[in-house]
């Protein structure tokens, strides 16, 4: 089988989020099940300056006008090529690939990702002519919405997947952009691409694959109500026949506490999870810049990484620390970027108790990994997760997670009570409503138990035993992929 698989980040090429994770371990995966691979995506500038050698795969004309190469590149993560589609004038800018340096997104969204799809579209036809031709084409996304679109108007396409990974985002414009980009007029229609009166990327992505998964199943049905559909619960509703839920898995050779590269000590469910976990914390520590006097030992540490949105509801955690640093000895540790107020509000608090809580503002994979290998709890208040990967890097290295109970976090997080622990299922703590307050006492149960040495290391070990590998996921795609 071949899958052509579309993208607009990959690890450890360019990511922003999960996206870049699930990218790089998915095909991986689905090469290993024997599936002939392709992965495209766009020849970011970060991308080219990564990779060595290029050979040019050739020019396609798209409906715009524009003449746009397109280069094939290996690297030592992905077994199979890599395709990149070189329009510079479109994707060869400095830093992120959806927004400026003020973060707002780039004015010509619409082009560059139309684009995008209608080249996917091209290759896995085989417009090349190399001899290569996609049994299966996968979009990921807003950002390759349009290759699924592209290829429904090919009476011999591949059979076309679409996954969710957050409906959240999408790329909406007016008819003026959508006649200047020469899209086929019949998608500005309500059964296409018009969404309240603009042409909406996503809907048309989702109206014109043959089969849609999200990317958990609590996710799948949530997604189908009004509180988590951003507008599109009752299109998705009509959607259901053809609507699953596959959950992510994560990929245990970058993340595995026994050889990860960037921790200062290695451990297992088989040992050392202790001396291992004070020596990274102690890294940590010191990557943050901590004076070594302030660096804890056995008070909890409870870290967090992630985009600082309203999505990961970093503000129900801001507003939860200051009364707990009232009634426990906890230590705080935040690494993440983005909202402005957020940001702010997290280094006031830095400020206010420079002993207690930590941060690191900006992107960073090496303190990603020594935070999960270093602190005793991990927290994600989300508002919504489609999925979240961090969760399962957490149980995985042993840091119980503390999750709001919603989407893949529900799907992947058992709550520690007296019947899940009896029968060795506990793997973390879990609240349902999105307050400060809900979250709080969900911490202040962990740390209790935190405090209980004997229970703590069951808790630990029910998480890291678990096996969160992406093969389940593979073997879940691959037969969406097969099916009729
Ligand atoms: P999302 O895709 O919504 O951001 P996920 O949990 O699926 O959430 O994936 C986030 C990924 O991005 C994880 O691999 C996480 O470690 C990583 N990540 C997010 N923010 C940062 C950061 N500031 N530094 C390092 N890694 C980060
Ligand atoms: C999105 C979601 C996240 C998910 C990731 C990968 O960014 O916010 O929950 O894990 O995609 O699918």
């Amino acid at each position: 089988m071949n899958l052509l698989f579309a993208t607009s980040e990959l690890f450890p090429l360019i990511k922003t989020g999960g996206l870049g994770d699930v990218a790089h371990s998915l095909p991986n995966a689905l090469a290993e099940l024997g599936v002939d691979v392709r992965v495209v995506l766009p020849a970011f500038r970060p991308v080219i300056q990564e990779l060595a050698d290029f050979q040019i795969l050739g020019w396609l004309t798209v409906s715009n006008g524009s003449e746009v190469r397109v280069l094939e590149a290996t690297h030592p993560h992905f077994p199979f090529p890599i395709w990149l589609v070189d329009a510079q004038d479109y994707f060869d800018r400095a830093g992120n690939p959806y927004t400026d340096a003020h973060g707002r997104d780039w004015h010509d969204n619409p082009a560059r990702f139309a684009l995008l799809g209608e080249v996917a579209a091209l290759l896995a036809m085989d417009a090349l002519d190399i001899g290569w031709r996609a049994d299966v084409a996968h979009a990921n996304d807003w950002q390759t919405a349009l290759m699924p679109a592209f290829l429904s108007q090919n009476p011999l396409r591949p059979r076309t997947i679409f996954t969710i990974h957050n409906l959240a985002y999408d790329c909406q414009y007016d008819l003026a952009t959508f006649r200047r980009l020469k899209l086929p007029d019949h998608w500005w229609t309500v059964e296409i691409g018009e969404f309240y009166g603009r042409f909406s990327m996503l809907k048309t992505g989702l109206m014109l694959s043959d089969a849609i998964a999200a990317v958990s199943p609590r996710y799948a049905a949530e997604i189908r109500t009004q509180e988590y559909g951003y507008g599109y619960a009752n299109i998705l509703d009509s959607l259901a026949p053809k609507l699953s839920g596959i959950l992510n898995g994560i990929d245990d050779r970058v993340w595995d506490p026994s050889t990860d590269p960037h921790l200062t000590a290695h451990y297992s469910v088989e040992g050392g999870i202790r001396r291992a976990k004070h020596a990274n914390r102690t890294a940590l520590m010191q990557g943050l810049g901590t004076p070594p006097e302030l660096i804890g030992t056995s008070v909890p540490l409870i870290g967090s990484v992630g985009r600082l949105v309203h999505q990961k509801g970093i503000d129900l955690l801001l507003e939860a620390i200051p009364p707990l640093l009232e009634t426990t000895d906890a230590q705080f540790v935040v690494i993440g970027a983005g909202e402005t107020r957020l940001e702010r509000r997290l280094l006031e608090l830095c400020d206010t108790f420079p002993d207690r809580v930590f941060a690191h503002i900006g992107f960073s994979e090496p303190l990603a990994h020594l935070l999960e290998a270093g602190c005793s709890l991990f927290v994600m208040p989300s508002r919504y997760e489609p999925c979240g990967l961090n969760q399962m890097y957490s149980l995985r290295y042993g840091t119980p997670p503390v999750v709001r109970e919603t989407g893949g976090l529900a799907d992947t997080v058992i709550d520690a009570n007296p019947h899940s622990m009896a029968r060795e299922e506990a793997n973390g703590f879990t609240f349902k409503e999105a307050t400060a307050e809900a979250l709080q006492a969900a911490l202040r149960r962990a740390i209790e138990m935190y405090e209980t040495p004997k229970q703590w290391m069951n808790l630990v070990k029910n998480g890291m035993r678990e096996d969160h590998s992406w093969r389940r996921s593979a073997e879940q795609y691959l037969r969406l992929y097969q099916a009729e």
